[in-house]
């Protein structure tokens, strides 16, 4: 799978792309089947909600043999080795589960600021890949996107810890409404198996969930080999310090795994 001139020029000139429909309604039933797995997991990498509800859960790759599979899936890995023309790695790995009424928002931030910051990542050749488990709709928390704000590069952050989990570098409400007053403010919506793909540097979050509908995606960040971690500082599952280059699966080999486990069910 090869990104077009237009999704290249799209993904440089605005910072995202977004390709609906990108795996079938098969495959990501088993990756549904797979994050109910892993979120029923007791382990210091699924973070929880103020109230208990799994909020995320970290290095799924490790957790469950369907996103090893998708965390090497030509369709995702394939187009940035076109755009960066070398192997790549998995910097981070995690499903957000953004659960019905209580799932809790996402602070505007940038997530190579906090990888420069936290992870001593040389320089923003890392890329986030989200695959939508769940439909999004406008109104389950979809992530907004500020297109064009990765042009600004590392812009001035402060450190939130009271939202997140874990602290995170934030953009303030004057920094927002200018970016959005040049670039506007996008919030793909689609049906599960839509693809969503952004720049390190875009400035993004989401807001919380009241509606009855979760809203699960699953983010790939992707980073270039030569691009490796300098510095790290954080657990080893929230920036992974295995730079061995990804190596593909075959297209099918979700369905292949649809497959056995249907034959052993
Ligand atoms: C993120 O920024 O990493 C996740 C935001 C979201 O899932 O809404
Ligand atoms: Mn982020």
């Amino acid at each position: 799978m090869k990104l077009t001139e237009a999704q290249l020029a799209q993904l440089r000139d605005e910072g995202w792309i977004f390709v609906p429909d990108y795996f079938s309604q098969e495959e990501v039933d088993v990756l549904k089947r797979a994050s109910d797995e892993v979120f029923r997991m007791k382990r210091d990498e699924i973070y929880l909600e103020k109230d208990g509800t799994p909020r995320t859960a970290f290095a799924v790759h490790r957790l469950h043999e369907a996103f090893d599979i998708l965390g090497r899936h030509p369709r995702l890995i394939e187009p940035l080795k076109q755009l960066w023309g070398e192997d790549l790695y998995l910097h981070q790995y995690k499903v957000n589960a953004k659960a019905k009424f209580t799932g809790d928002v996402w602070q505007w931030h940038q997530d190579y600021g906090n990888w420069l910051e936290k992870d001593g990542m040389p320089e923003p050749r890392a890329m986030n890949i989200s695959v939508f488990l769940d439909e999004v709709f406008p109104f389950n928390g979809p992530l907004m996107l500020i297109p064009r704000s990765h042009r600004h590069g590392v812009l001035e952050s402060t450190k939130d810890t009271q939202t997140t989990s874990f602290p995170l570098y934030t953009q303030s409400e004057e920094t927002v409404e200018r970016l959005c007053a040049e670039g506007g403010l996008v919030a793909p919506t689609g049906r599960p198996g839509s693809m969503l793909m952004f720049d390190g540097n875009l400035v993004h979050g989401s807001s919380g969930n009241i509606t009855p509908f979760p809203r699960k995606i699953v983010y790939l960040t992707v980073n270039a080999c030569s691009n490796w971690i300098r510095k790290p500082t954080r657990e080893e599952w929230l920036a992974h310090q295995d730079f061995t280059p990804i190596e593909m699966v075959a297209d099918d080999a979700l369905l292949e795994l649809a497959r056995r486990e249907a034959a052993v069910a």
